[in-house]
């Protein structure tokens, strides 16, 4: 029977996963959590994946997700976005979406803000988390590698206002844009603001409530404001 619980949540994650024992979860529970997660979740992905760019398949949207400009929306398998999203797509290179990515609840995506000017975008490679409330600005462009795990309210801004004309307002001299590039397997701890033109090297680790300011070398673990190299994960001294 615990088996019957296993595969029948597996099926409704619909992507591999090794699972520790088995469910600690009733009957009950687990039906509210396939309805929720399984069944409301997909019949909305259903209605609404067919106005995207791509749809991979299997789309899973929560309640009250708004996606805007969807044309501009591309997703691959077994995508999902979670309640509360925001998703504007309005960008030169949409927001993409790969296999197995997952967006939780609140989340604020954006790459443009007023329609003369459109952004560059954002693209999500394969099988990374996204955890609640995260905000993308993706004007600069964001790319995000494969199997990257965010925490929670990540901050990961691609653009600033321009300022340098102190006779003028702030809000009448543009943006500049460099774009961010976030790699494989890099894990972001909660609350991380990340400031465009910044580049985290693969497998990089950055701690809760870092500012990272500066590129981040691949495998290693940085922390603070602004966010400095403390070591390697493997344990090796700063180069
Ligand atoms: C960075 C982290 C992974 C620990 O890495 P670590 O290499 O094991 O670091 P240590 O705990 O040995 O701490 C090393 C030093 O960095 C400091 N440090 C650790 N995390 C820090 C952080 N987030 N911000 C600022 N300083 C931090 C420690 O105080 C310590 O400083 P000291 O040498 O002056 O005493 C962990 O602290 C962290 O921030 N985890 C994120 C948790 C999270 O967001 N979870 C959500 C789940 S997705």
């Amino acid at each position: 029977m615990s088996d019957l619980k296993g595969s029948l949540y597996r099926k409704a994650l619909g992507r591999p996963v090794d699972l520790a024992g088995p469910l600690a979860v009733s009957w009950t529970e687990l039906l509210a959590f396939l309805w929720h997660r399984g069944g409301l979740a997909r019949l909305r992905g259903i209605w609404r994946g067919w106005r995207l760019g791509d749809c991979g398949g299997r789309l899973l949207v929560g309640a009250r997700v708004r996606l805007m400009f969807p044309r501009h929306i591309h997703v691959g398998r077994n995508v999902a976005i979670g309640s509360d999203g925001y998703v504007n797509g309005f960008s030169t290179d949409g927001v993409r979406l790969g296999n197995n990515v997952r967006i939780r609840e609140g989340a604020w995506i954006q790459a443009t803000s007023t329609l003369d000017r459109p952004g560059v975008g954002l693209t999500i490679g394969e099988g990374t988390y996204i955890g609640p409330r995260v905000i993308l600005g993706a004007g600069g462009g964001i790319r995000i590698g494969a199997r990257a795990t965010f925490g929670a309210a990540v901050h990961v801004l691609a653009e600033n206002h321009a300022f340098n004309d102190v006779a003028r307002p702030i809000q009448s001299q543009g943006v500049t844009r460099a774009g961010i590039v976030i790699e494989d397997d890099v894990w972001v701890g909660n609350g991380v603001i990340i400031l465009d033109g910044v580049t985290i090297g693969r497998g990089a680790v950055i701690g809760a409530g870092s500012v990272v300011t500066r590129d981040v070398p691949a495998d290693a673990v940085a922390v603070g404001n602004p966010a400095r190299v403390i070591r390697q994960r493997s344990g090796e001294p700063i180069a």
